[in-house]
């Protein structure tokens, strides 16, 4: 990183509209976040032209927040989250990006989002060093990576169906509770008795770093139907959700750790939105015999600041302001080491 640089990162990739300013000196100096749960939860999930027309709406407002509070008036560079994600989504980060570099003559950079999510422990006081095995757990993905330095990934495992984000939001729904289910879930599990289903722990006793979770999926499915049939569902909804709660946590916990030890890596970070969740961060800090890194809870979800560190560490592929760049698919083991600023 350049010293005195500015970054301003923008993340638009889904329901989040993110904005911060990154000081390669002083660290975080400003952020903002303006989420769209609310538009999207009569739909139970998110519609993507809302999705794009609410970043429309949001995006020119909370940069101006956040240059006002640090007072300045252009940052030094534009990062935005390039994919992967809701294309349409997308473009209006991208769009926005490069149009303030035009504007401001600063150069922009595309950022991964995921590259975002695992370097988001950055932005805390005691950020880990290289190497590091990644948890990645959000709505989209759940990925075990081996982090060698910034850019070098290797994906150990990831899922063959759905991501752990989705597998707590499909079974909030099946339990009636609101979108997104995962924090809804998490929180009445608390209540609940989690020996009380024994759900199973798929692909835990498989040699291979590989999750699936649509056979806990159909397990809670069939409970929640049998408590409906008897007439118990009101009775059961807690035990139910600490049950599923305790079965994927064990699940996602077992590999991150044995794929720790199989690569001989003594750091892990969780990052994503469901490394939000509680008994997650409690197990993998129990069971794991290295030092785990998170970051603060606001920032496992989706946000703009992990979208300006990763852009400030990337400053050496910033360009000007020419081609908005947005991919919905995009696999994090294609990026590069970037070349040193
Ligand atoms: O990273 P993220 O904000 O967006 C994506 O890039 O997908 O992750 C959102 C996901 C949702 O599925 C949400 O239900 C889940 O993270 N989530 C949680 C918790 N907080 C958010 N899942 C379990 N426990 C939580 N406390
Ligand atoms: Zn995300």
């Amino acid at each position: 990183m350049t010293a005195s640089k500015i970054t301003l990162g923008i993340e638009t990739s889904c329901d989040e509209t993110g904005v911060a300013l990154f000081s390669a000196e002083r660290g975080l100096i400003a952020h903002a976040l303006h989420s769209q749960v609310d538009l999207h939860t009569v739909y139970g999930g998110v519609v993507p032209e809302i999705a794009s027309r609410d970043h429309v709406r949001m995006l020119l407002p909370l940069i101006q927040q956040v240059m006002d509070e640090v007072g300045i008036e252009k940052p030094d560079a534009i990062a935005y989250t390039a994919g992967p994600g809701l294309v349409g989504a997308l473009m209006v980060g991208g769009g926005m990006a490069n149009g303030l570099g035009l504007a401001w003559d600063c150069p922009v950079v595309a950022v991964h989002h995921m590259e975002g999510h695992l370097l988001a422990p950055m932005l805390e006081e005691n950020p880990p060093e290289f190497p590091f095995l990644a948890l990645l757990v959000s709505g989209g993905h759940t990925m075990l990576i081996a982090v060698r330095e910034l850019g070098d990934y290797q994906i150990l495992g990831s899922t063959l169906d759905d991501a752990a984000g989705e597998a707590f939001d499909k079974t909030a729904k099946l339990l009636g509770l609101g979108y997104p289910g995962g924090p809804l879930l998490a929180a009445l599990a608390e209540e609940g008795d989690e020996q009380a289903y024994p759900f199973p722990r798929p692909m835990l006793n498989k040699p291979n770093l590989d999750f699936s979770f649509s056979g806990l999926k159909t397990a809670v499915m069939l409970e929640v139907r049998k408590a409906e049939a008897a007439g118990e569902i009101d009775n059961r909804r807690a035990d139910i959700a600490a049950s599923f709660q305790r079965a994927a946590v064990d699940t996602l916990v077992g590999k991150a750790v044995k794929a720790a030890e199989a690569e001989g890596l003594d750091r892990i970070v969780v990052a994503g939105g469901v490394g939000a969740n509680r008994l997650l961060r409690s197990e993998i800090t129990t069971r794991f015999s290295g030092e785990v890194f998170y970051p603060r809870l606001e920032f496992c979800t989706d946000n703009g600041a992990m979208i300006a560190v990763a852009g400030a560490l990337r400053l050496s592929e910033a360009r000007s302001a020419t081609e908005i760049r947005a991919q919905a698919r995009w696999s994090l083991d294609t990026l590069d080491v970037p070349a040193a600023t």
